[in-house]
């Protein structure tokens, strides 16, 4: 039986089995393969994608458990990577092998849709189930700070606009 959600703003339909990881039908049936496969065990973060904005970990989510729901992917975080986080990965070159960096900036993105200004405390927090192997911690610490003050001009720029 077809399972029916919102799939980067658009509606989406596959007919799989409905115990099969929403990670295998991004990859392997909806060839979306910015979605990374790590640990398959919620062990690694890799896999993060948003369900309904909530940073989850797509390797472990039966794709019927997002019916009617909305999924988005690295893919659609913004249609032309000007969203703040992916700004602020390019400014402060976060990446090293780059592997584990979707998810990383999938968790960033839910953290900062919440928190629009978290601390170091809020960040380790929000990031602690995503493992960079390369180490780039610090890095990424450093560009969800910077994504927020991307984020707060953007939202003085738009509050300018609509005042004009
Ligand atoms: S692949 Fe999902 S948490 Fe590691
Ligand atoms: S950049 Fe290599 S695993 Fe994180």
């Amino acid at each position: 039986m077809a399972i029916t959600f919102t799939l980067n703003g658009k509606p989406q339909s596959v007919d799989v089995s409905p115990e099969m990881p929403l990670l295998w039908v991004l990859r392997d049936t909806l060839n979306l393969t910015g979605t990374k496969f790590g640990c398959g065990m919620a062990l690694c973060g890799a896999c993060t994608v948003h369900v309904n904005g909530e940073a989850t970990r797509s390797c472990i989510t039966a794709v019927s458990s997002v019916a009617g729901k909305h999924v988005t992917t690295i893919e659609g975080l913004a249609a032309d990577a000007s969203h703040p986080v992916q700004q602020a990965w390019v400014e402060i070159d976060v990446p090293q092998c780059g592997y584990c960096q979707s998810g990383q900036i999938m968790s960033a993105a839910a953290l900062l849709a919440k928190k629009p200004h978290p601390s170091d405390a809020d960040i380790d927090d929000a990031m602690k189930g995503n493992i960079c192997r390369c180490g780039t911690y610090q890095r990424i610490r450093k560009a969800i700070h910077r994504a927020a003050e991307l984020h707060g001009g953007a939202a003085k720029e738009r509050e300018k606009a609509a005042a004009r």
